[in-house]
C-alpha cells in the first residue's frame, strides 16, 4: 500500500543513527508520502548522521533538546512554517538513563541522574505534548506515538530506573490522551517494543543475551525496527483512527508468553549435559 500518509505532516523525534528506530520510522513515512522535520538534542547533531537521512528524504532538521521548553516551543513554531500549517503526527522515540548508561545497581540508584533520565525519557514527552497543546499545533485525528518497553509492566532487572520511566511515559499517553482527545481528537499511544539492537538498547547490560531470550520466547519472533515503524505508519494513518490511550505491544507475542518450548529446550540440554558430566 503506497501513499497512505500522503498530505500528512509531522515531527520526527530521535533518529541519531540508521540503527535508530526514529530512522526506520522517518523512511518508512517518507515512503508512505509523509512530510516532516526530524529534530534531535543539539548534542546528538554533532555525529551529523541525521543530515544524510534529512537529505533522502526531503526534510528540514531542527535542533531541540526535549527537556527544553524553549527549544520545544521553537521546534514547533519552525516545523508549523517550514511545514506550511498545523501537523497530523508526532514521533517521540527518545530514551536515555544516566544509571543504566554508568551501571548504577537499581538499588543504588544516584537521584540526580535519576532525575536527568526521568525528564529525558518521560517528562520530555509530555513537554511535547503540552508544547503542541500551547501553541495548537496538532490538526483534529492526528496521532502521536512514543516508543516503550514492557519492563514498564514486568520486572527487568537490568532496565533498572528505565522501567519506572516507561510506566510513566505510558501513563502520560494515558492521561494526556483524554485531553487531547476532548480538544481535537488527537490520538495519543505507546508503541511497546521487542529489544532492538540501536545505542540506546545496546546500553542496556546484558543486551545481547537478552535480544536472543525474548526471540525465542516469542512466538514470532522479535520485532525489528522497520516492524515498528509499519506500526507508527498505522498509527499516523486514518485506518486507526479510534485507537487512542493505549499501550500496544509490538513484540511478536513475547508479552503474552511464560514459557516457550525453545527455551525449555536451553534448559532441558544444560540439565542433560549436567546429569552426563562425570560426578
Ligand atoms: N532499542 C530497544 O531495545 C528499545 C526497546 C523498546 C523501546 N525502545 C525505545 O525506543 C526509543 C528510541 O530508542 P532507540 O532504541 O531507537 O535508540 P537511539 O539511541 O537510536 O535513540 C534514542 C534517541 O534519544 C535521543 N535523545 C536523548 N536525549 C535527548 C534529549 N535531551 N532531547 C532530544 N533527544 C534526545 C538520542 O539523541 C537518540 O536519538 C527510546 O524511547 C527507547 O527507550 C528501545
Amino acid at each position: 500500500m503506497n501513499g497512505l500518509l500522503h498530505g500528512k505532516k509531522g515531527i520526527i523525534f530521535g533518529a541519531l543513527d540508521a540503527n535508530s528506530i526514529a530512522w526506520k520510522v522517518a523512511e518508512a513515512v517518507h515512503a508512505q508520502g509523509g512530510r516532516f522535520v526530524l529534530t534531535n538534542a543539539p548534542i546528538a547533531m554533532r555525529m551529523g548522521e541525521i543530515n544524510a537521512l534529512a537529505e533522502r528524504t526531503g526534510s528540514k532538521i531542527i535542533p531541540a533538546d526535549a527537556t527544553s521548553e524553549t527549544d520545544l516551543e521553537a521546534l514547533f513554531r519552525g516545523a508549523l512554517t517550514e511545514l506550511g500549517g498545523g501537523l497530523d503526527f508526532v514521533l517521540h522515540s527518545i530514551g536515555m538513563s544516566v544509571n543504566v548508561r554508568k551501571g548504577k545497581h537499581y538499588t543504588d540508584l544516584n537521584y540526580e541522574w535519576l532525575h536527568k533520565g526521568w525528564d529525558v525519557s518521560a517528562v520530555s514527552f509530555h513537554k511535547v505534548l503540552q508544547s503542541a497543546w500551547k501553541l495548537d499545533a496538532l490538526n483534529e485525528w492526528g496521532s502521536v506515538v512514543a516508543l516503550s518497553y514492557i519492563a514498564a509492566q514486568r520486572s527487568f532487572p537490568d532496565y533498572s530506573d528505565m522501567a519506572d520511566n516507561k510506566a510513566y511515559l505510558e501513563s502520560i499517553a494515558r492521561s494526556f490522551g483524554y485531553h487531547y482527545g476532548m480538544r481535537k481528537k488527537v490520538r495519543i499511544n505507546t508503541i511497546s517494543q521487542s529489544p532492538t539492537r540501536t545505542t540506546a538498547g545496546s546500553g542496556v547490560k546484558g543486551f545481547d543475551g537478552f535480544i536472543d531470550f525474548a526471540e525465542k520466547m516469542s512466538p514470532l519472533g522479535n520485532a525489528t525496527g522497520e516492524d515498528c515503524a509499519q506500526l507508527c505508519v498505522g498509527l499516523f494513518s486514518d485506518l486507526c483512527r479510534r485507537v487512542t490511550m493505549q499501550n500496544l505491544f509490538n513484540d511478536g507475542g513475547f508479552s503474552s508468553m511464560g514459557v516457550s518450548d525453545a527455551v525449555m529446550q536451553v534448559f532441558q540440554s544444560a540439565a542433560e549435559q549436567g546429569a552426563n558430566e562425570p560426578k
